[in-house]
């Protein structure tokens, strides 16, 4: 024992689980999948949305929707699997309803993102990586979110909670617990993780404006500049292709054919 042994955060995410072989993928499920890959020039640029549609159909990366992904796309399982193990968004195991997540990362930790996941973890009876009794709700230990300025920061359903403390997670989890209605405080009503899913697959749900497109935090800095007179500079509109330069000839457009 060399006592500097490498301990994952993600022990499980090396395989998908080939036990499980169940499915709910059907016909309807494989024509969404193609419609996905007519979306890009090249149809493997399509395979994470398409993990997204698996996942809100099987509640994970099935067996089933990997050999999918690889009949449509041309390509083998192991690229698929490949590609569904190196991102931590999709899952190798069935999770709840809603999937909490705390972000432990350093700003999160040092406004007590590590407290926070010790009291999700207390409250709801389960570790990391686990699921409560009733399917409610999984527990994950998120790395950075990009909200650093909301830190601590949790998620649930991939909508952001913003600066968090213990009575705001035990109202949180109380609400998601008793099935009751909750919303973002950025504006979203949290759907279930699987309806999440299928927007991430590129099927909108409507929701799409709810809540506004940036927190406050995030735009202070723009707010002190413009205070202090600066304006967003003119963006010069597109440089014409060559085949319509010709078109455009005399056209006092910047850039464009003189
Ligand atoms: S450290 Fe938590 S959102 Fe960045």
């Amino acid at each position: 024992m060399s006592g500097h042994e490498f301990q994952s955060w993600f022990p499980d995410s090396g395989h998908i689980d080939y036990d499980d072989a169940s499915t709910n993928i059907t016909e309807t499920t494989l024509d969404e999948m193609r419609s996905i890959a007519a979306r890009y020039p090249q149809a493997r640029s399509a395979l994470l949305p398409m993990l997204h549609l698996v996942q809100s159909v099987d509640g994970r990366v099935s067996p089933a929707g990997v050999q999918a992904c690889a009949d449509i796309l041309g390509i083998t399982t192991a690229q698929v699997s490949g590609v569904a193990t190196f991102y931590t968004m999709y899952r190798r195991r069935p999770g709840g309803r809603n999937h909490v997540g705390v972000c432990t990362t350093a700003l999160c930790a040092v406004m007590g993102g590590d407290q926070l996941l010790d009291r999700v973890s207390h409250r709801l009876g389960i570790h990391e990586g686990e699921t409560t009794a009733d399917g409610a709700i999984s527990l994950e230990r998120l790395e950075c979110n990009a909200a650093c300025d909301f830190a601590p920061v949790m998620m649930v359903n991939w909508e952001f909670f913003d600066n968090m403390d213990p009575a705001k997670v035990d109202e949180l989890l109380d609400a998601l617990s008793s099935g009751q209605s909750v919303q973002s405080p950025r504006g979203a009503t949290i759907t279930s993780w699987q309806e999440a899913e299928r927007v991430l697959a590129g099927f909108p749900d409507g929701r799409a404006d709810e809540g506004p497109a940036a927190g406050e935090a995030s735009l202070l800095g723009l707010k002190v500049a413009r205070e202090h007179g600066w304006h967003a500079p003119d963006v010069p509109p597109p440089v014409p292709a060559s085949g319509e330069a010709a078109a455009t000839e005399g056209s006092a457009v910047p850039g464009g054919a003189k």
